[in-house]
């Protein structure tokens, strides 16, 4: 495990995901949406010619949203990041198909992840994978955690109110060639430390990352 703490982490994390696609122009990676990795997405998207060739699948996506609500994952990452490099492949996750975790999952057995880029929940989440996931599990529908819901309501502010969503499960994110967790600020410190140093439980789902060969942590101060 690799434990990068830094104030230019978004900086760091960023020039280091050029360097993967310079050497593997046709990387195929899963990225989180939330706050966390936007400065990063930021930096890469003035890189617009560099994910030509990559292919990019949305790790999460929440219940029940109208079709233009722009706090959804896919307009955020779209804005954040796709629309600024057009991969050669992004896939969204919609969740009203009822078919639509076989079919992501399909997308991941079409070639694997080379690379997960995952943000953290106070609870340990990954994804919306929460505390009690299995860590074999694939794409499925779940229900999220009431502090899932409530940090949410940041970026809905009041207009919706989800309660479950579909997620890349721990089995895939476990299986990808590398895994990187980015999580900055005060309120995530305890639980990037458990996760990191704490027993390796269903419990805590970051805390399976310890098992996984190449995983490294991009943390602030
Ligand atoms: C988002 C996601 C979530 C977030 C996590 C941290 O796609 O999968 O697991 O990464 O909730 O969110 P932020 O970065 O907003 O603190």
């Amino acid at each position: 495990m690799n434990l990068r703490r830094s104030k230019m982490w978004a900086d760091d994390a960023a020039a280091a995901l050029l360097d993967r696609l310079h050497e593997r122009p046709e990387m195929r990676m899963c990225l989180a949406t939330g706050s966390t990795p936007l400065p990063m997405y930021g930096r890469l998207a003035q890189s617009p010619d560099a994910f030509a060739a990559a292919a990019v699948l949305l790790l999460d996506e929440f219940g029940d949203l109208p079709a233009d609500e722009p706090a959804s994952c896919d307009a955020t990452l779209r804005r954040a990041l796709i629309d600024h490099v057009r991969p050669a492949d992004y896939r969204a996750i919609v969740t009203a198909h009822p078919g639509e975790p076989a079919a992501v999952d399909a997308w991941i057995d079409a070639g694997g992840l080379d690379l997960a880029v995952l943000g953290i929940g106070v609870n340990g989440h990954l994804g919306m994978n929460e505390p009690g996931a299995p860590a074999d599990g694939r794409t499925a529908r779940v229900d999220l955690a009431p502090t899932t819901m409530e940090g949410a309501q940041r970026y809905f502010e009041g207009r919706a109110r989800p309660t479950w969503g579909v997620t890349v499960g721990l089995g895939d994110l476990l299986a990808a060639g590398e895994v990187w967790v980015l999580a900055a600020g005060e309120s995530k410190a305890d639980i990037v430390r458990r996760s990191t140093d704490g027993p390796v439980t269903t419990a805590v789902p970051a805390s399976l990352l310890q098992r996984h060969p190449n995983v490294t942590w991009w943390l602030d101060r």
